[in-house]
């Protein structure tokens, strides 16, 4: 079921949730980001929507979270977390050389500030920049948790829609109404292709990182020998002379 460009009211009413309001004026972003996903692949726009309905399923069943969360930023901030995994040539979001998540960090805040109802909403540099926190921190483990709280649950959302994983913070009945609307089962080879690919198109982007033993495993050639931090702290070191 592809909800089109509607996607905030139709996908709110669609899974029974409360229509988040946001903190800013009311304004249709959404729908503009939805429209930009929409052109991704199944798989990663499913993915995508996915992340946002579980983390404000989440959000609306707890009214300390519903109160306090700027659901506008954390739409956008989650329908717009995997610009960087656009394998589309030409992408205007993916780089050569920054790791994925920076590229979503960088394209979702671009996007906000480049839509023309940039200037007569709310955004405030603290608003893009916890945007651009919860996108960036989405491949990094043990940090979201200490941000605030925008930003962590942004990346929070993420999380709740790995390969291979049934989150138990989401309610129930509103995860199963979410993973019917937006299939997973075409999410674990996506998902892998995606990283493989930017293993061998941006490997730079990758040592170092989550992605590595992706190109490790799959990519002929890749070679991340020598791009550890480990690599750089030991060198020169010998313990036995230390
Ligand atoms: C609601 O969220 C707040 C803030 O994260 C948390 O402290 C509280 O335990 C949650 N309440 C429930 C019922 O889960
Ligand atoms: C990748 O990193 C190497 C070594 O730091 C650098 O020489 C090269 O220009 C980089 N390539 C890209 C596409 O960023
Ligand atoms: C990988 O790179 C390292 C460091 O540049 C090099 O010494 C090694 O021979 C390379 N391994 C392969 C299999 O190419």
């Amino acid at each position: 079921m592809k909800v089109s460009s509607i996607v905030s009211v139709l996908a709110l009413s669609a899974t029974g949730l409360a229509s988040p309001k946001p903190k800013g004026k009311h304004l249709p972003t959404t729908v503009i980001a939805g429209a930009i996903i929409a052109k991704f692949p199944d798989f990663l726009y499913w993915h995508s929507m996915r992340t946002w309905l579980l983390g404000a399923a989440t959000i609306n069943a707890n009214a300390t979270l519903k109160a306090q969360v700027d659901l506008e930023a954390h739409a956008l901030g989650t329908i717009l977390h995997d610009l960087g995994w656009d394998m589309s040539e030409n992408s205007p979001w993916v780089t050569k050389d920054r790791r994925f998540e920076v590229d979503g960090a960088i394209g979702a805040v671009n996007f906000i500030k480049g839509h023309k109802s940039y200037k007569a909403c709310d955004w405030t540099e603290n608003r893009l920049e916890r945007i651009f926190d919860g996108i960036a921190l989405h491949g990094t483990f043990g940090i979201h948790s200490y941000k605030n709280i925008d930003s962590k649950w942004i990346t929070e959302s993420v999380g709740y829609d790995g390969v291979n994983f049934t989150p138990e913070q989401v309610p129930s009945d509103k995860f199963a109404s979410i993973v019917k609307a937006y299939p997973k089962e075409s999410f674990q080879k996506g998902a892998i292709e995606t990283f493989t690919w930017m293993c061998a198109t941006k490997p730079n982007g990758t040592y170092n990182t989550f992605i590595e033993p992706f190109g490790t495993h799959y990519v002929p050639g890749y070679n991340s020998t020598g791009k550890h931090s480990f690599d750089r702290i030991t060198a020169g070191w010998n313990p036995d002379q230390n």
